[in-house]
C-alpha cells in the first residue's frame, strides 16, 4: 500500500486485496499446523489437525485457481491479524507442560484461527457474488464449508473432553430440535406443541372476558 496514495479504490481492488490476505494466511497456517499436531497428545485431535492440514494444502491450491480465474498471479499480502493469532498460539503452547491443559489450549487456539478464516471467506464469497464472479464464489464457498466443519469438530471434541455433561445436554438439545422439525405428517411436533401452549392463556382471557360480559 502506498504511503501517499490509496491503493484500494474499487470493490474489485478490495476483493483482490482480501484474496491476497487470505492466501498469506493459509500459507502461514500451513506452517503452524504441524506445531499444533506435535504439541497435542490426543489421538482424535491429532487426526483432526492432520486432516485439516491436507484440506489447507488444497485450500491454497483452490485460491491459486481463483487468482488464475482473474488472470492474476497468486500473491500473498502480509496479514498482521493471522500473524498475531499464530504468534499468541505459539507463546501459549510454549508455556504449558500438562498434556490435558495443552489439549484444551490447542483446541481454543485453533478455533481462533478457524473463526478468523470463516469471517474472511464469508466476506470474500459475498464480494465475489456481488461482483459477478460466480465460479470464484463457488470455490470460496467450498473452503468456507471446510472451515466451518473444522470449527464444529473442534467444538465437539472440546465438549467431550472438557465438559462431558455439557456434551450430553448438547446432544439432547440437538435431538429435540430434529424431532421438532422432521416428523411424519399428522404427528405433533415440538413447534406445534409450543404453539398450542402459547395459545392457551389467550383462550383463558377470552373466557374471562365473556364471563365478565354475562355478569355486566
Ligand atoms: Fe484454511
Ligand atoms: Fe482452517
Amino acid at each position: 500500500m502506498g504511503l501517499f496514495s490509496k491503493d484500494i479504490k474499487t470493490m474489485e481492488d478490495l476483493y483482490v486485496h482480501g484474496l491476497q490476505d487470505i492466501y498469506y494466511a493459509e500459507n502461514r497456517i500451513l506452517r503452524a499446523l504441524p506445531k499444533m499436531i506435535e504439541k497435542t497428545a490426543d489421538g482424535e485431535l491429532k487426526r483432526g489437525f492432520q486432516t485439516h492440514l491436507k484440506e489447507t494444502e488444497n485450500q491454497v491450491k483452490r485460491l491459486e485457481r481463483v487468482f488464475a480465474m482473474h488472470d492474476r498471479e497468486a500473491q500473498g499480502h502480509k496479514c498482521p491479524a493471522i500473524d498475531g493469532i499464530i504468534r499468541e498460539a505459539e507463546d501459549v503452547m510454549g508455556e504449558i507442560e500438562d498434556p490435558a491443559v495443552m489439549n484444551t489450549a490447542v483446541i481454543a487456539l485453533a478455533q481462533a484461527v478457524e473463526h478468523y478464516e470463516i469471517t474472511r471467506y464469508g466476506a470474500l464469497m459475498a464480494w465475489a457474488t456481488g461482483l459477478g464472479h460466480r465460479q470464484s464464489a463457488k470455490l470460496l464457498a467450498e473452503t468456507l464449508k471446510e472451515e466451518k466443519a473444522t470449527d464444529a469438530k473442534l467444538t465437539a471434541i472440546a465438549e467431550r473432553r472438557i465438559n462431558p455433561r455439557g456434551d450430553k445436554s448438547t446432544a439432547r438439545r440437538a435431538r429435540k430440535k430434529t424431532s421438532g422439525r422432521k416428523t411424519p405428517a399428522g404427528k405433533k411436533t415440538t413447534r406445534s406443541v409450543a404453539r398450542r401452549s402459547a395459545s392457551r392463556p389467550a383462550r383463558k382471557t377470552t373466557r374471562r372476558k365473556s364471563a365478565a360480559r354475562r355478569h355486566a
